[in-house]
C-alpha cells in the first residue's frame, strides 16, 4: 500500500501553490496525498514566518499533533516553508516531535528525506537556490474547486523592505520560463478551469531572457497574430535575446482563451508600469483588480520601510490605474505601528485610505522579525496598545469605505464566474466579478464553472447580493 501524506498549508498564496508542487513531487515518488489526517503516514506543515503570531500558530499546532503521534507511533511530521527556512535546526531542537525541516527551494529532496526519516533519521534541508523555479513540475491540485487555480511565475524577493522576512526565507528573485507558464494555463483550461492567478512577491519585476528563436519557435500562434497586435506586443526582438516582461507574460496567458480569466498578485507600487495597465485594458479576460500594497501613507515611514516610493508616486500610480482602467478595483496591505510611527504618520495613512478608497485591505499590526533591517537598526517603540488602537482606526475607516464602494455597485450588472455553492444556503451560488468582489445569487439551473450576468440588488461591506439577469 502507498504511504499517505497529509499537507497542511499556512501563509500566503505562494505557499498554497508550493504545497501543490510538493504534492506533485511526492505523487511521482509513489506517495498518495490524502485529505484525511487520520490515515496519514506523514504530516507536512507548510509554514509562514511573516509575523510572530503566524509562527505561534504553528507552534500550537505542533503541540496539538502530539496526541495523534501518541496514538500512531509511525506517524512522522515535517515542517516546510518559510518558518522552516528561518529557524532551521533551532526548530528541530525545540520541537522534538518533528522529523524533518525543508526550506522552500529544497522540495525536490522530499522523497529521499521521507524515506530516510522512516529509518529513524531526523533531517534538515534549507539551502536556498538562485535558479530553482520548479518550472517542469505540474502541480497536483489536490484541494481544488476545479475552477480557479494559482500559477507561480517567480520565486523569491530582493526588495528588502525593512520589516519583512521574505527575502531571508525565499531567497533571490528568479523568474520561471514563460512557455511553461502558458502551458500550465492551457492545461488547466482544458481541464475545465476558468481562472488563473499568476503569483509572485513582486510580479512587476518578472523578467525572462530567452535565447533567440527559442520562444518564437514555441509560440508560433503568437507570431501569426496581426500586425497591429505585434506592434503593440511588448516582446522586444533584440538580435540575440528575447526579453519577456510581466506585461508580455500577461498577454501570452490572456491569449490562451477569452474564457480563461487571468489575475495576478502582488504588484509593488514602485514597479507598476503604464505598459501593464495598457495590456490589462486590451484584454477583457484580464481581471480588473489590482492589489497594490501601500504599507503606510507617510513619506517618512515609507522611506524608513525602504519601500522606495513616496505617497505622491503611489497616488500617481492610482491615477494611472483609474485613467486606463476606470472600472478597476484596488486593494492594499497596510502596517500599523512600524518603528517610530507617530500620530501624524498614522493620520497620513488614514488620509491615504480616504484618498484611494480601497475596495479591500489586509491590515496588520507591525511585528518585529529577527534579522530584518528593522530588527538590526530600529526600535520597536510603538506600544502595543497604540498599535492596536491605530489598527482599529484603519479597520473601522476601511469598513465604512468598503460598504460605501459596494453600495455604489447596486443596480449594476456584472459578469460573474460561478465558483461554488454559498456557505449560507445550498439554494444560492457564489462567484466573483472581474473586480474580485464576491456576489451571491439564487442558484436557478446554473452551476459552478459557468459565467452568469448578475445584477446587484443589495450588499454588505464584504459581499454583493444579486439576481441573474440573463444566462449565457
Ligand atoms: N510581496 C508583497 C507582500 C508580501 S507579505 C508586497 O511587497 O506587497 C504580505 C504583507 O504582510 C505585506 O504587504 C505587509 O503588509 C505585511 N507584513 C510583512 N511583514 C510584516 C511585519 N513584520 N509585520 C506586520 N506586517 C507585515
Ligand atoms: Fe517583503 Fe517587500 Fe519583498 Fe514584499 S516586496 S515580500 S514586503 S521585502
Ligand atoms: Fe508567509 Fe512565506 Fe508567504 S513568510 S506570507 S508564507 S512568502
Amino acid at each position: 500500500m502507498k504511504n499517505k501524506v497529509y499537507i497542511e498549508t499556512y501563509g500566503c498564496q505562494m505557499n498554497l501553490a508550493d504545497s501543490e508542487i510538493v504534492g506533485s513531487i511526492l505523487n511521482k515518488a509513489g506517495y498518495a496525498i490524502t485529505r484525511d489526517i487520520d490515515e496519514a503516514d506523514f504530516i507536512l506543515i507548510n509554514t509562514c514566518a511573516i509575523r510572530d503570531n503566524a509562527e505561534q500558530r504553528i507552534r500550537k499546532r505542533l503541540r496539538e499533533l502530539r496526541a495523534l503521534q501518541r496514538a500512531r507511533s509511525t506517524l512522522k511530521i515535517g515542517i516546510l516553508g518559510c518558518m522552516a527556512e528561518r529557524l532551521q535546526k533551532q526548530l528541530m531542537e525545540e520541537e522534538d516531535n518533528v522529523s524533518f525541516i525543508v526550506g522552500p527551494d529544497a522540495y525536490r529532496n522530499l522523497p529521499q528525506m521521507l524515506a530516510r526519516t522512516r529509518e529513524g533519521e531526523r533531517l534538515a534541508e534549507t539551502l536556498l537556490s538562485e535558479t530553482e523555479t520548479y518550472a517542469d513540475i505540474e502541480p497536483v491540485r489536490y484541494d481544488t474547486n476545479g475552477i480557479t487555480a494559482y500559477i507561480s511565475i517567480m520565486r523569491g524577493c530582493q526588495n528588502y523592505c525593512a520589516y519583512c522576512v521574505v527575502p531571508y526565507t525565499r531567497g533571490r528573485e528568479r523568474s520561471r520560463d514563460p512557455q511553461t507558464i502558458v502551458d500550465e494555463a492551457r492545461s488547466l483550461f482544458e481541464k475545465g478551469y476558468r481562472e488563473v492567478t499568476l503569483l509572485g512577491q513582486n510580479v512587476n519585476s518578472y523578467r525572462w531572457e530567452a535565447e533567440n528563436g527559442k520562444l518564437e519557435a514555441e509560440s508560433g500562434e503568437r507570431k501569426a497574430e496581426s500586425e497591429a497586435d505585434a506592434a503593440s506586443s511588448n516582446i522586444s526582438h533584440l538580435t540575440s535575446h528575447i526579453t519577456v516582461g510581466f506585461p508580455d507574460l500577461m498577454a501570452m496567458v490572456a491569449e490562451v482563451s477569452p474564457l480563461l480569466r487571468v489575475r495576478f498578485a502582488t504588484s509593488h507600487p514602485k514597479d507598476l508600469s503604464d505598459e501593464l495597465l495598457q495590456v490589462m485594458a486590451r484584454y477583457d479576460n484580464i481581471c480588473k483588480c489590482i492589489h497594490l500594497p501601500v504599507q503606510s501613507g507617510s513619506e517618512r515611514m515609507l522611506k524608513l520601510m525602504n519601500r522606495r516610493y513616496t505617497p505622491e508616486w503611489y497616488l500617481d500610480r492610482i491615477d494611472a490605474i483609474r485613467r486606463y482602467l476606470p472600472t478597476c478595483s484596488i486593494t492594499t496591505d497596510v502596517i500599523a505601528g512600524f518603528c517610530t510611527e507617530t500620530e501624524e504618520d498614522h493620520q497620513a495613512t488614514l488620509e491615504m485610505f480616504r484618498r484611494v478608497r480601497y475596495d479591500y485591505a489586509y491590515m496588520f499590526k507591525f511585528s518585529m522579525r529577527p534579522n530584518t533591517y528593522a530588527a538590526k537598526h530600529l526600535q520597536d517603540d510603538v506600544p502595543d496598545d497604540v498599535k492596536t488602537r491605530r489598527l482599529e482606526e484603519i479597520i473601522a475607516l476601511q469598513g465604512e469605505i468598503a460598504l460605501e464602494n459596494n453600495q455604489k455597485e447596486i443596480g449594476k450588472t456584472f459578469e460573474v464566474l460561478i465558483e461554488g455553492v454559498s456557505h449560507r444556503s445550498d439554494q444560492q451560488l457564489f462567484g466573483r466579478n472581474s473586480q474580485n468582489k464576491v456576489i451571491v445569487f439564487e442558484r436557478g439551473d446554473l452551476k459552478p464553472g459557468q459565467y452568469a450576468h448578475v445584477k446587484v440588488t443589495r450588499c454588505t461591506s464584504a459581499t454583493l447580493i444579486g439576481e441573474v439577469v440573463d444566462n449565457k
